[in-house]
């Protein structure tokens, strides 16, 4: 069963192009759940962009299924993952002039760091991810991080532009995959997926422990509402990995 982790980062977005108070991530969170969503995700940035501090507490309180907390590793983000416990946290890399996470976490650079961010959350008993580039180098960090999880970055293949190449990062995917099972770590993925190119990476790659989905849904969501997203999302990939 390949599990939906919405983002639900974009509903923040607009709500901060106005500084108001709606749209609430809160209340989509809860839609988001009762619409089939296997858990909420949202990504604490330094400068607040979008999800404040406000919203994490609420969020922590009435999150029924899973809070994974997208962060980086700065000292005052790691304070805040240790007082709100999300049930998991993804590290993340984080630059304040990108639109969004360009690219996976350098583990092998970083590692030290990492590492020590790493076994202070599970202290705490949050679940570790490290979303990396599908990269032989950085998985294998990541299984000596010790970390749970890793989150494949799927921006490469999201961007594709043709069908061979999109094959090729497939390919790369798949076998990232596979290598880091092997090593022992559990494997989500996202970045960049939508109603299409999902079909295809849950088909190619059906033991995906979950995928974190964020742009598209709330996009959709717009147009239709996001009970309806979300449940087409959920139905799409029921129909196309979990039933092989
Ligand atoms: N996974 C990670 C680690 C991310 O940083 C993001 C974007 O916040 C997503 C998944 C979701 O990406 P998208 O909004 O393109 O679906």
């Amino acid at each position: 069963m390949i599990k939906l982790g919405v983002n639900i980062d974009h509903i923040a977005t607009l709500r901060q192009a106005r500084k108001t108070i709606e749209p609430d991530p809160v209340a989509a969170a809860v839609i988001a759940e009762l619409a089939g969503a296997d858990g909420i995700t949202v990504h604490l940035r330094e400068d607040r962009r979008h999800i404040n501090d406000r919203d994490i507490a609420l969020l922590r309180k009435v999150v029924r299924t899973r809070l994974n907390l997208e962060m980086s590793i700065a000292k005052e983000i790691v304070g805040i993952a240790m007082r709100v416990k999300p049930d998991q946290a993804t590290l993340v890399p984080e630059k304040r002039q990108e639109i969004t996470t360009e690219g996976g976490l350098n583990v092998a650079a970083g590692f030290k760091k990492i590492k020590e961010v790493t076994g202070k959350l599970q202290k705490n008993g949050i679940i570790v991810s490290l979303f990396v580039d599908p990269e032989e180098e950085q998985i294998r960090a990541a299984s000596k991080v010790k970390a749970e999880f890793i989150e494949l970055h799927t921006g490469m293949f999201a961007k594709a532009k043709n069908g061979i190449n999109a094959e090729k990062e497939l390919d790369i995917l798949e076998q990232s995959a596979k290598l880091a099972k092997s090593l022992g770590l559990r494997v989500n993925a996202g970045h960049g997926l939508d109603y299409w190119n999902t079909k295809q990476l849950v088909q190619k790659i059906p033991d995906l422990e979950e995928l974190n989905i964020g742009h598209a849904i709330i996009a959709r969501a717009v147009l239709v509402g996001l009970d309806k997203a979300v449940g087409e999302m959920k139905a799409l990939i029921d129909n196309y990995a979990n039933k092989v």
